[in-house]
């Protein structure tokens, strides 16, 4: 298992790849070492190549190889990204050590998201896990084929805070739970990073995107944020600051404004905070064509104004536009911009190539040209085993009526819907150099479950969507949603025939992979209304019915909610995703996933997020008063909570015990629950430690996750779940922007989710 050995698991393993000849020597991966090294060759450097340093490029038609060529014999080229298999990556390296005067190697990013070869779940269904474990190979294995495939750097992870499932990012990121995300984040960057970015099967991260980027308002992707200092403190930020904290080379910035201020302007964010606060020392990367857009907003008054306050606010590397080499010369000229400024930029990417440790080998994630897999997509290379393991974990049971999950391995079984096949689908957004080709389907997956032990019958039923415009939304920039040209009604009649023959309906419906995506948010978030249509005739059949969702954001389903008889959530599950849903519809493995998103019950309900403050009038369902909080057509409170999944097993919970009544604020105490399996199948649960401060100098949350532990219990077992509980759980950002943990009453909450939960209650002293 090579992919572990950036961890030093199997060290023993790595094959070093023969060193080529590095034109600046071997040096130390110190940190003097380093600022020894980049003071002197930055000595070395003119203003020119100092200013190619800070441009990240793509190739393409704006940038097409020949043009690169030049600009990498000028000097003029820092890295490169989207260029992702080892023979290009190396014929760049080549002509940087053939034909650049100070041979300054290029490093070489893309977006390994959820995956590179092997694609896994997307991120919101990698948060549904609760397993750092899981998200641990996940990033190990992305990180060993980037590596593999000559990378240095991912433009990951997204560590968002997502309130807005109008918002086709938050498939992205890891929800809504300040939390969870930042433990995930966390792994992630350990996890791919390892001991240093430099060894062989490992890459560095690049956190994003600094900061806000989910809040966008009216969950409109590239829109405006703004909130107080006391919620960006308190909810979206930590997230930024663990990865960053864990080690993260880069960081990525946002292309919204926050308070009005772009990110990408934003000194107080990227210096202040980012820098000397957080002593951050890695490199900050705008995200693309992000200066340029700075006009746009309308806080720079031409190119060079832009550029001016790109750099001037810490913006040390340009992603996708030529306007750093264009005009920064002129802008030093000038005056405008110091030199100091541009060789603080170029120290930091300087310094993370010698991270990368591309000084000592240009070609360390290259090794000799011989050594090129022979097909780069080959079988061989993927990491099946793992990626079917990690897509079972995130699968979410949200409805399972009378048990009709899990299904007998007999009879016949209708598998309808315009997902049910599609392997571009099950790949999901962002699924980097992953090739559909070789992702499972449900159908492929519920096939080969059932091995001829009973009849799969098959029919789409229905396409993705009829509105034309949303279809050549989704099949703009390749054939990504095949459109059947029958009409509705003959494709609902054949489902209808199908469904007939069978025992049971599968229905795999939801959204194709683009409509959750950057650029992608949607004003209406249910299943759009051709799907719709296949389940109201389904229904009619009285077939037991089981709903397989394939979404990238949380949907509105009360209809749905009502119509099935077993209802499983599998986001957009990757190369394995088809096995692994065969796996958990058939009993063979039994799911534990819980949500990291509120589902709301409609898109008028947004935002719904379970760590709410209480309001002055709170709405109780059981004695309903008009002048409360609430809507008065709908229901107040999503239609599945935050942190909420079934488990074809029972699991129940003891009442909270504390090993104290009181907490000295230098002490700690313990919270425990005794949790016993009574059901009949071994199974996984998620414990959830909520808190909540009863009385603040501000009004504070009704809950907020302050722990978890995913157990294993064997059917009729019972364990203890322990929580030490200390002071640093309970501080928050009061009104002074001061960090502190106020003396008084809070609540202990414990569940298996987010809504129904035991009680316990101690004083902070
Ligand atoms: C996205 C980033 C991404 C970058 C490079 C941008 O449009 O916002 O998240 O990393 O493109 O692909």
């Amino acid at each position: 298992m090579k992919w572990m050995c950036g961890l030093g698991l199997a060290a023993t393993l790595i094959v070093q790849p023969v060193m080529a000849e590095s034109p600046f020597g071997t040096h130390p991966l110190t940190q003097q070492a380093r600022d020894a090294f980049v003071a002197q060759l930055l000595d070395k450097m003119t203003l020119d190549e100092k200013i190619g340093q800070l441009r990240l490029i793509s190739v393409g038609p704006d940038n097409p190889k020949t043009v690169i060529r030049e600009m990498i014999k000028k000097g003029q080229v820092g890295a490169i990204f989207n260029t992702v298999t080892r023979p290009d990556i190396r014929a760049m390296q080549d002509q940087v050590m053939q034909l650049s005067r100070l041979k300054i190697p290029l490093f070489f990013a893309y977006d390994v998201i959820h995956g590179q070869r092997t694609i896994f779940p997307i991120t919101l269904g990698l948060a549904s896990s609760w397993d750092l474990d899981a998200v641990n190979t996940v990033g190990r294995i992305s990180a060993y084929e980037a590596a593999d495939d000559g990378l240095n750097m991912t433009w990951a992870p997204m560590v968002d805070i997502t309130r807005d499932p109008r918002w086709g990012r938050v498939s992205e990121g890891f929800g809504e739970d300040t939390y969870l995300t930042s433990q995930m984040g966390r792994t992630m960057v350990r996890a791919m990073q390892g001991k240093s970015p430099a060894d062989r099967f490992n890459v560095m991260t690049s956190v994003k995107h600094f900061a806000a980027y989910g809040a966008v308002e009216g969950g409109r992707d590239y829109n405006t944020v703004d909130m107080s200092q006391q919620r960006l403190f308190q909810d979206y930020l930590p997230g930024y600051k663990t990865a960053l904290d864990a080690g993260s080379g880069g960081v990525m910035v946002a292309l919204n404004s926050l308070n009005g201020v772009p990110a990408t302007a934003d000194s107080w964010l990227l210096k202040d905070i980012l820098r000397d606060k957080w002593g951050f020392k890695g490199i900050t990367i705008s995200d693309h064509g992000a200066i340029k857009e700075l006009m746009k907003h309308g806080v720079a008054s031409d190119p060079q104004d832009a550029v001016r306050i790109a750099i001037t606010s810490g913006v040390n590397m340009s992603m996708s536009d030529e306007y750093y080499s264009k005009y920064l010369p002129g802008l030093v000229k000038s005056g405008a911009v110091s030199e100091a400024e541009i060789d603080d930029a170029v120290r930091h990417v300087l310094n993370v190539k010698y991270d990368m440790g591309l000084f000592n080998d240009p070609y360390s994630h290259l090794g000799p040209a011989g050594s090129d897999p022979r097909d780069t997509n080959a079988e061989s290379r993927l990491h099946r085993v793992e990626a079917r393991d990690v897509a079972r974990k995130s699968l979410v049971l949200l409805k399972n009526r009378l048990e009709t999950l899990p299904l007998k391995k007999s009879g016949a079984i209708a598998v309808v819907g315009p997902l049910a096949d599609s392997q571009r689908d099950m790949m999901g957004s962002w699924s980097a150099a992953g090739v559909s080709g070789q992702s499972v389907t449900v159908l492929q997956g519920i096939r080969n479950a059932l091995a001829g032990k009973a009849v799969v019958l098959f029919s789409k039923g229905a396409n993705v969507t009829d509105n034309k415009g949303i279809q050549d939304f989704l099949n703009q920039y390749e054939a990504a949603v095949s459109v059947d040209r029958r009409s509705p009604q003959v494709m609902i009649d054949d489902a209808l025939a199908v469904a007939k023959k069978a025992d049971v309906v599968v229905a795999v419906v939801g959204e194709s992979q683009g409509m959750a995506h950057e650029a992608s948010s949607r004003s209406d978030i249910t299943i759009p209304s051709s799907q719709l249509k296949l389940l109201d005739a389904l229904k009619t059949t009285g077939k037991p019915l089981v709903i397989v969702l394939m979404n990238g954001r949380p949907l509105a389903l009360v209809k749905e909610d009502s119509q099935a008889d077993a209802m499983l959530e599998t986001w957009f599950s990757g190369t394995e995703g088809g096995n692994a849903i065969a796996d958990v519809l058939f009993g063979d493995y039994n799911p534990s996933g819980k949500l990291p998103m509120s589902f709301p019950r409609s898109v008028g309900q947004i935002p719904v997020y379970y760590n709410h403050l209480q309001t002055g009038r709170p709405y109780d369902f059981e004695h309903p008063n008009k002048y409360t909080s609430h809507y008065y057509d709908a229901a107040n409170g999503p239609l599945y909570p935050f942190g909420y999944g079934l488990s074809y097993t029972r699991f129940t919970l003891s009442e909270v015990r504390l090993s104290a009544k009181t907490l000295p604020r230098n002490g700690s105490l313990n919270a425990s629950v005794t949790v016993t399996n009574s059901g009949k199948r071994d199974g996984a649960t998620v414990v959830q430690l909520y808190l909540h401060d009863q009385t603040a100098s501000l009004s504070r949350p009704v809950e907020e996750l302050k722990s978890f532990k995913r157990i294993f219990l064997k059917a009729g077992e019972t364990q203890t779940v322990t929580f030490p509980i200390d002071v640093n759980a309970l501080k928050f950002w009061n009104a002074r922007m001061q960090y502190v943990a106020e003396p008084g009453r809070f609540d202990v909450l414990i569940g298996l989710d987010s809504a129904r939960t035991r009680k316990g209650t101690f004083t902070l002293l």
